[in-house]
């Protein structure tokens, strides 16, 4: 999803009537309110979110939305499901239907926990782009106990020949013969199966409770969502 960064000047030009020397002239006197402030500088940085006032008059804007959602186990992290029920189906009409909403991160059908959901595409793309290294954090369940070998692999990187790439270092914790903790900076597709995978060590679950600064709370249940704090 587009974020639709633009100049304040050009975004006035385009959506109010009159010429540039119209607008500059309204940015001089004073008569432009940007995000409650007033503003002067035709070069500020505008986005859909924006809110921008001329005269008082507020302008067209779109609402941006931040949720944060504990995916149950089978929910799927799609649009559209023909078989299963979505996380968007968690969500109510009103919400699930805002254009461009979309999930900054997924989750495979079994795995559970944080999912963030938003119409903001900036500031989903600055959660997940492996270069932002933003960290995700998952607690793992193993059907075969952990041995001592796991961690410096995970640290080290594994080289996927399917996508060409090594994966970024996985901080590895073992809480108990079958149960770890991870901490990835990126999320390449089915990452952690595969991982464990090399072991041939089938994850039994996968949970996810935090993303960033993000954490998924104790009191919101399984399949309950809400807007981020
Ligand atoms: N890695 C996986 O294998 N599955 C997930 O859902 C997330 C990361």
């Amino acid at each position: 999803m587009q974020s639709r960064r633009q100049r304040i000047d050009r975004y006035l030009e385009k959506h109010l009537p009159g010429n540039k020397h119209h607008v500059k002239l309204l940015l001089a006197q004073g008569q432009v309110e940007l995000d409650g402030a007033c503003c002067q500088d035709g070069q500020i940085l505008v986005n859909q979110f924006s809110r921008i006032k001329v005269a008082g008059q507020l302008m067209p804007h779109e609402t941006a939305i931040y949720l944060m959602l504990n995916k149950p186990a089978g929910v799927v992290c799609a649009t559209v499901d023909d078989e299963h029920q979505t996380v968007f189906d968690l969500l109510p009409d009103d919400i699930a239907s805002v254009s461009g909403l979309h999930i900054a991160g997924r989750l495979d059908r079994f795995s559970t926990g944080l999912v963030l959901i938003t119409n903001d595409g900036a500031w989903s793309r600055a959660l997940t782009e492996p270069q932002t290294k933003v960290a995700k954090h998952y607690r793992v369940t193993l059907e075969h106990p952990i041995t001592d070998d796991y961690g410096p692999a995970f640290a080290a990187g594994m080289y996927f020949p399917y996508e060409d790439i090594t994966t970024q270092p996985v901080t590895f914790r073992k809480l108990s013969e079958h149960v770890a903790e991870l901490v990835l900076t990126e999320g390449r597709y089915h990452q952690i199966k595969r991982m464990f995978g090399r072991f041939r060590n089938p994850v039994k679950s996968l949970h996810r409770y935090r993303i960033g600064d993000h954490l998924l709370p104790d009191d919101l249940a399984a399949g309950e969502y809400r807007p981020l704090g």
